[in-house]
């Protein structure tokens, strides 16, 4: 009578303890994007071989169709008309921040905090509400993400 029951604890209990061991260290692979591994709150590897260009990351972030972070951003950009507040202002950012931290932040920010309003970046699968252009691509590209990571730690 109690076998069964034991034994579905111990299956229980055996799929905890993966999940725990698991847990700092996930293996993303989104259909068409560049795999990366999430190690407690970073992605320690670049996406690609080439470094990212800080002014192309400067583009990038006042770009009103690409990342638009300015949306929602204040930053340390001159003339920089009307930046929002709904996140917190990014002066200094890659003074607290790491590259491996910054990275994770725009490739997918909800694996930091899942109840965010942050877009995730570098994200394909699970989405909803998607406009036709995007489906099945990243609003910005590897060597994009880059770029924005590369200008995000000259803010200092
Ligand atoms: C729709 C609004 C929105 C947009 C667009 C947005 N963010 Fe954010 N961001 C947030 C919010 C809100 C937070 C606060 C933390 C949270 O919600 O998890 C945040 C947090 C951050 C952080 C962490 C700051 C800290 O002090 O910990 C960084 C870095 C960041 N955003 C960079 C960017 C960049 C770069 C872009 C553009 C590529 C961008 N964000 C676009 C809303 C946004």
């Amino acid at each position: 009578m109690c076998e069964p029951r034991r034994s579905i604890a111990a299956a229980i209990f055996a799929l905890l303890c993966m999940g725990i061991a698991s847990a700092s260290t996930t293996v993303v692979h989104d259909t068409t994007l560049v795999p990366y591994t999430v190690v407690n709150g970073t992605i320690p590897r670049s996406l690609t071989a080439v470094p990212g260009n800080p002014a192309a990351g400067l583009a990038i972030v006042k770009n009103r169709k690409l990342g638009n972070c300015i949306a929602c951003h204040s930053m340390p950009i001159a003339k920089e008309a009307f930046p929002g507040n709904v996140g917190p202002n990014l002066k200094g950012v890659g003074g607290y921040l790491s590259v491996a931290q910054l990275r994770l932040r725009i490739v997918n920010a909800k694996l930091i905090n899942p109840d965010t309003i942050m877009p995730a970046y570098y994200r394909v699968a699970g989405l909803t509400d998607v406009a036709k252009k995007f489906v099945g691509k990243p609003i910005l590209t590897a060597q994009q993400v880059e770029d924005v990571v590369a200008y995000l730690s000259t803010l200092k």
